[in-house]
This record gives C-alpha cells, sequence and structure tokens, in this order.
C-alpha cells in the first residue's frame, strides 16, 4: 500500500492524487483520499479499482489545502469501498491511512471495542476507533490519545492521521512501514516513497521505528512514543522526474525491457575503471574474504536473480552460496555456517519479507550487504554495505531490467572478491569485454520482437498452461521465466528442471500444451535437454526452442547471441521477457499493472 499526506497546500487535492499516481506500484485494488479546508469543510472520496477511478469520482469538486491518501493492496478485507482508506471512527472525527498489517487487532476489538460497529473488516479501522476512544471518552488530547495507541498495536505500520475538526495537523508514526516526509515551502508532506513527491520537492527527512511526528504547514516534530525530542537533519535527494515518464512507449515494461543494454553499459561504468580494474568498496570485499558462506535473501524475481548469480559467485569467491526465500527466512534461520555474510537482493529495497530477515541478521550482529536498484531504501539503510544496480525507476510491476542488472551487479561483486583472494578463474574472467558482448547480445534479441509476437500469437494465445524448461543456469532462467508469464499473462507455468519433468509433472503433457525449452551454450546439457524437449513433443507438446549461438539448430525458435556461461542468465532471459510482454499485450491485459499484485510488497 502507498501513504500520501499533505498540510499547508492550497493544491493539496492535486499533490495528493499526483502521488498516489506515483505510488500505484504498491498496490492498486482500492484508493482514497481526504482533504479538509482549515475551519472549513472536509471530504472523504474512495473508489474500487486503479486511481483514475477516483479521480473520476472527485471530479474538480474537492478542494482543501492539507489532507492524506492511500492507494491499497488488500491484506484485511476485500478490496471494497468500505475496505478502502482513509479509515474514520464512528463519529467520522478522526481520519487514518495506513500501511502494514496489526497483528493483535482482534485482541484490541475484544478489549477496548466490544460495542463498536465497523464498516468494514480492515485491521485499519479497530486503529482509528481505538485513537477516537481515547480522545471521546477518555478526554485524551489527540497527540496523547495516538501515542497510547501506538504503545498497544503491534505489528508493522506507517500511520497518517488527521482530525477533521483541526486539518492543520498530520499525525504520522511508523514501525517496520516505509514512511518519509517530505519538506516544502510553506507545506509539508508525508509519503511512502519519495519518488511520489519530487515534484513537490527534493528535501526530506526520514522516519526511524517508532518515531511520532507531528507535521504541520511550517514544522515538523520528531518524538519517540515517550515524547522525548529527536534531532533529526533533512537531506537532499537527486531524483530526476523525467526519469519516470514512459516516453512513446504503450507500457512501461516495454519500456524498461529495452533499456538492459544500457543498465549493463551503465554498470560497466559505475563498477570498473577505465583500465577495466574492478571499483567495488573494499570493506565489502573484506567482509565476504572473512565470510565462509553467502546467504542472498530475497523474493520473487529477485529470488531467481540470486539463482542466476550463484554459480558465478561461488566459482569466483571460493565460497558457497545459499539462497533463502525471504518470507520463509523470516520466521528463524536455519544452522548457519560459523561465519555467514548476508546478501539482501531487493528491486525496492522496501520488501517487508526481507526486512524481516534484516532486522534478524542485525540483531545476530552479521555483516550484510543491500543490492537495490533503490538509493536511500530501508534494506538499503539498514544493511551493513549497499551496492547500486541503477538501472533507473522500474515502473511496470513484473520486474525485467532490475533481474538482468542484480546479476550484473553480482558479477562485479564476484569478480572483486575473486580477484582479492587470487582466484584463477576471476582474473582470466573479463567482465568488461564480456559485459559488452551481453549489451550486444540483447540488443540482438530485442530486435526479434516481430518473431517473438509471431510465436506468442501462434502457441501462446490460447493455451491455459505452459512449461518452461532447462538444466542447470537455464533451469533458473526458466523460473525467472515461468514467474514472468504468469504474472502477467495469467496463463499457469512452471519453470522446471527439464529432467525433473519426466518424474511426474509430464503428466500435464496434452496437446499443443506449450513447453519452452531453454538452450545455453553448454554441449553436455544441452543434448540432455533436447532429449527432454523429444519426450514432451512424443506425449503432444508444442515446443518452442530458444537456444544460444554454439548449440543453436536451424529449425530452433529463437537464438540468442553467445556470451560468457557466468552471464547467460541475463541473454537468455531476454526473449522470455518479450514472450510474457507479447502474451500479456495480445491476450489485452494490463501489461504494467497485472490484477492482484503490487510492485513493492511492504507487507509481510
Ligand atoms: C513483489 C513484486 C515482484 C518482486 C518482489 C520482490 O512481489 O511483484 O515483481 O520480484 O516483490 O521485490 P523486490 O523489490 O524486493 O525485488
Amino acid at each position: 500500500c502507498g501513504i500520501v499526506g499533505v498540510v499547508g497546500s492550497a493544491n493539496a487535492t492535486d499533490i495528493l492524487m499526483q502521488g498516489l499516481e506515483k505510488l500505484e506500484y504498491r498496490g492498486y485494488d482500492s484508493a482514497g483520499i481526504f482533504v479538509a479546508k482549515a475551519g472549513g469543510q472536509s471530504n472523504l472520496v474512495k473508489s474500487v479499482g486503479r486511481i483514475a477511478d477516483l479521480q473520476a469520482k472527485i471530479g474538480d469538486a474537492v478542494a482543501g489545502d492539507a489532507g492524506i491518501g492511500h492507494t491499497r493492496w488488500a491484506t484485511h478485507g476485500k478490496p471494497t469501498e468500505n475496505n478502502a482508506h482513509p479509515h474514520t471512527s464512528m463519529s467520522e472525527r478522526f481520519v487514518l491511512v495506513h500501511n502494514g498489517v496489526i497483528e493483535n487487532f482482534k485482541e484490541i476489538q475484544e478489549e477496548y471495542l466490544k460495542n463498536d460497529t465497523f464498516y468494514g473488516q480492515t485491521d485499519t479501522e479497530i486503529a482509528v476507533h481505538l485513537i477516537a476512544k481515547f480522545v471521546e471518552e477518555e478526554k485524551l488530547e489527540l497527540l496523547e490519545a495516538f501515542k497510547k495507541a501506538l504503545n498497544i498495536i503491534k505489528g508493522s505500520y506507517a500511520f497518517a492521521l488527521m482530525d477533521a475538526e483541526n486539518p492543520e495537523v498530520i499525525y504520522v508514526a511508523k514501525n517496520k512501514s516505509p514512511l518519509l516526509i517530505g519538506l516544502g515551502d510553506g507545506y509539508n508532506m508525508v509519503c511512502s516513497d519519495a519518488m511520489a513527491m519530487i515534484r513537490e520537492t527534493s528535501e526530506f527527512m526520514e522516519i526511524h521505528d517508532k518515531e511520532l511526528v507531528v507535521l504541520t504547514k511550517d514544522s515538523v516534530s520528531v518524538t519517540d512514543y515517550a515524547g522525548k525530542a529527536i534531532d533529526r537533519k533533512s537531506y537532499t535527494a537527486e531524483l530526476d522526474l523525467s526519469d519516470i515518464g514512459k516516453g512513446t512507449y504503450p507500457f512501461y515494461m516495454l519500456k524498461e525491457i529495452d533499456e538492459q543494454p544500457t543498465v549493463m553499459r551503465h554498470l560497466i561504468s559505475e563498477y570498473a575503471d577505465e583500465n577495466g580494474a574492478m571499483k567495488v568498496d573494499a570493506d565489502i570485499i573484506k567482509a565476504i574474504q572473512a565470510s565462509d558462506r553467502i546467504y542472498i535473501i530475497a523474493a520473487g524475481t529477485s529470488y531467481n536473480a540470486g539463482f542466476g548469480a550463484k554459480q558465478m559467485l561461488e566459482d569466483l569467491t571460493n565460497t558457497p552460496v545459499e539462497l533463502g526465500v525471504a518470507s520463509e527466512w523470516g520466521y528463524g534461520m536455519p544452522l548457519l555456517s560459523q561465519k555467514p555474510f548476508f546478501i539482501f537482493l531487493s528491486q525496492s529495497g522496501e520488501t517487508a519479507d526481507s526486512r524481516q530477515v534484516l532486522v534478524k541478521t542485525n540483531e545476530l550482529g552479521l555483516p550484510s550487504l543491500t543490492v537495490t536498484n533503490v538509493p536511500g531504501s530501508t534494506l538499503s539503510r539498514e544493511a551493513t554495505y549497499t551496492m547500486l544496480i541503477g538501472a533507473g525507476p522500474e515502473i511496470a510491476v513484473a520486474s525485467t531490467k532490475a533481474y538482468t542488472g542484480q546479476i550484473a551487479t553480482l558479477a562485479f561483486l564476484a569478480k572483486a572478491v575473486g580477484e582479492a583472494e587470487g582466484n584463477e578463474k576471476a582474473k582470466a574472467f573479463d567482465l568488461v569485454t564480456e559485459l559488452s558482448l551481453v549489451a550486444q547480445s540483447i540488443e540482438a534479441s530485442l530486435s526479434e520482437k516481430e518473431a517473438i509476437a509471431n510465436i506468442v500469437k501462434e502457441r501462446l494465445l490460447e493455451t491455459r498452461n505452459a512449461f518452461y524448461i532447462g538444466r542447470k543456469q537455464d533451469y533458473y532462467v526458466a523460473m525467472e521465466a515461468s514467474l514472468k508469464l504468469k504474472e502477467i499473462s495469467y496463463v499457469q507455468c512452471e519453470g522446471f528442471a527439464a529432467g525433473e519433468l519426466k518424474h511426474g509433472t509430464i503428466s500435464l503433457i496434452e496437446k499443443d500444451t506449450p513447453v519452452i525449452a531453454l538452450i545455453s551454450n553448454n554441449p553436455e546439457v544441452a543434448a540432455h535437454t533436447r532429449g527432454n524437449v523429444m519426450e514432451t513433443v512424443s506425449r503432444g507438446a508444442a515446443a518452442i526452442v530458444i537456444a544460444e549461438e554454439g548449440v543453436a539448430r536451424e529449425d530452433d525458435d529463437i537464438v540468442v547471441n553467445a556470451v560468457h556461461p557466468y552471464l547467460s542468465a541475463i541473454s537468455m532471459v531476454i526473449p522470455t521477457q518479450l514472450i510474457a510482454y507479447e502474451t500479456s499485450l495480445q491476450r489485452g491485459l494490463d501489461v504494467d499493472k497485472p490484477r492482484n499484485l503490487a510492485k513493492a510488497v511492504t507487507v509481510e
């Protein structure tokens, strides 16, 4: 979910709506705003669906100088208007937006709010009723009531709270969920993400967990929950608004797919000097050298990117690499090695599941590195070290350039550590040249859009299910390729180790079931995968072969230019991104905003 608030601007509605549009990547099943005029009337408007639906409902009628808004990714309660934020107290005087999950909402309802009636099923409604109760029944000042509630509420939250009778103040608090303050000239803002405020300001202030902020048009006061003042400096963020337009592209996803050669070249300039020597922070190298195992923690596409880099990292650093699904590891670590080093892979740097693991590694005093696309993001701030992907904002929900950028960034890390270790393979790996070749290979694949559109039209348009198969590195790419197809085209697709299919899942193959084989330039593996393709074709499958030069045959559907084997997860994924894009497009779906998903999931 995304939160935005502003106090002290005559354009409050416009600022909130612009902000919500930029925050839509965090969820888009419903949205709402509350806008008020000092000493005057206030309006609460909510709508199911996209920000555009909310905008249509608002028209020009809603104006004010302060307000709060929210775009939702449903957790508690279905995406209905009643469950949409902002939520209000029974008197409708207090208004609250929330991102996160209140764990003890049931207990709170039982203990304090037995006689209240609720419109919806959200944990947020309970929170605002609780605050209202402390004001209306116990006669506390609103700030005191909020503090009291915060000391009762358990879980993750970013809150922005207003009093319709005194709309000159926004009360803000956070725990685990991201939130920051934007400082304007004569007005102040609060928001889940700096990007959503950069049209208004480039001056920001962090809020840490369990801090409370009182915001007026010309003041910002930060305290802890006991009321102790905290001195927080603001900072200037250099973000570029032009980065977030989609130009002439019909969808962000296509723009972002096309940007990948640039991302590769940018990484070369970022992490290598003009002589090809690595420019990676010496402290990170030392910390990895001192470790006996690398643990990569991530979710979704970033998790798949971790697999794409695993073999290379192990070969070049001589260190075993273990992957962990963030949402699983949050419950407790498996038995760790003596000297673990953690890498958090995260496009957004905000994924709550990953953060939960980072909090634990920090408690254990373990060194960590966040590899992220978002400077200043929560995971970046809280890990020991950061390496930036520098891919530019990724807006489409389905991640593309961040996946390839993550693998490339890890390549620089692997080589730098390997060289420091005196690893011969690392010394021999001419990463700058190899990555330039990758950029060229990507460009070549991008010129195959029409051919890919035809393959999709003939073989993927009608199907309900499909398979990606591959061995070794190709298997990891198959995992990512199938996730991409699933998430934006709704084709049920499995990424399978090619040799494993025959041990059960092959029973799903029917006439014309698409089986897409990934065959990179490893002759031994290639021969085996081709054998597996034949097994599925004998059972009626419609095979599509994506093969790398060197092992490609004339009748293969797509041929990918050869690259270094360590980097094949980058080049081989490109046609699969285009397949997913085309399938979604040809099915008439919203490519950038698939149903049920959010770009950054900030709840556990
Ligand atoms: C969400 C997105 C996925 C993404 C995952 C991890 O579920 O829909 O596309 O891969 O989060 O995000 P992160 O920002 O941590 O890489």
